[in-house]
Order: C-alpha cells, then structure tokens, then sequence
C-alpha cells in the first residue's frame, strides 16, 4: 500500500536546493514512486516534485488530466527531465501544494521540447505545449529550487508577499510540514 508522504511548504530549505541527478534502478526510488503519486491524488495536484516531500532527487511526477469529470488517473513520472527548446508565450493562474492558498498569474513558454528518463530507465524525448507545458515547468522550476512566486511580476509579487512572509515564519518555527488547514480551500 503506499502511502501519504508529508509536504514541505514555503520556507523549508530543501525548496531551495538544485536536485541531484537520480537513478532510476535506484531501489529506493522503485519504492518510492508509488507513495509520490499517491500523495499527488491525495492532495489533489495535478503534479508533485520530489523536494516538495522532502527528498533530494530530480523526479517529478504529473497528471494533467485526471481532475477533469469522470478522468481516470494516468500518472507519468519523470526523472531527470531536461526542457531543450522553448518557443512562445502563455500566461495561466498556477498555485502550488507548497504554497498553500497562494494563486497569481505566472508567464511560461508556450511550448517546450523536453527529454527525460522513464522509471524503466528509457530516455523519451517529447513536446508539449499550453497547459501541459505550464506544468511541465512548474514542476522542472522545483528540481532546480525555484518556487511559481519567483516568477511573478513585481506588483503580483507585492499581493503575495504577506503570505509567503507567514509561510516562512511557520518554517522558521518548525512547522515546516503542511498541516489540515492547508489543504482546504
Ligand atoms: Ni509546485
């Protein structure tokens, strides 16, 4: 069974850090996929990054799909995803399951090409665009330390501040770890 991993939120170091390359026979990761997809169900993301529940390896994991009516769930993992081209522009309202509560306007690529390796150990080269490509570096922009806010123009970064100053308090106190409350909307 797998089971509900605990989420680092704003302010907790490892949020920070650029991730270390993975590897995918690694057995630890083997057993550590299913709890990372289960969390991302859980608390109703449509992607997870590794860091964001503590761990220091380069694999995020995605569904776009699944919170659409009556979607069945197909998670993909990616590990060591690496984004090769970018090409336009597109501006969607993203939030995070670290920054719980936080929602603004962050500007990406329309559309990447990207590569990654397959928990199987096969390399994928891929495209994507629109919303999927809006995830896709959302989520890559944790493997490398950066959180959406970072990206934020400076007045939407001034709508946020507050919050994102409360977070780091929290961590600062220790509550580092998401509780109840930071999951109901
Ligand atoms: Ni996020």
């Amino acid at each position: 069974m797998p089971k509900a991993l605990d989420i680092r939120i704003y302010g907790d170091d490892i949020l920070r850090r650029k991730l270390k390359e993975a590897e995918p026979k690694d057995p630890y990761i083997k057993k550590f996929l299913p709890d990372l997809i289960y969390t991302m169900y859980l608390r109703e993301g449509v992607g997870l990054a590794a860091n964001q529940v503590g761990v220091d390896l380069r694999i995020f994991v995605m569904d776009i799909g699944w919170t659409q009516k009556d979607a069945k769930q197909n998670p993909r993992v990616l590990i060591n995803p690496e984004i090769l081209e970018r090409e336009g522009e597109q501006i969607g309202e993203e939030g995070c399951i670290s920054l719980p509560n936080i929602f603004a306007n962050v500007l990406r690529d329309y559309k990447i090409r990207y590569k990654y390796t397959t928990p199987d150990g096969k390399e994928v080269e891929a495209e994507a665009e629109g919303y999927e490509a809006e995830v896709i570096q959302h989520e890559y922009d944790h493997l490398e330390g950066i959180v959406f806010t970072d990206r934020l123009t400076t007045l939407a970064k001034l709508r946020v501040k507050r919050k994102l100053k409360d977070l780091e308090l929290r961590a600062k106190d220790g509550i580092n770890i998401a509780v109840p409350s930071d999951f109901e909307r």
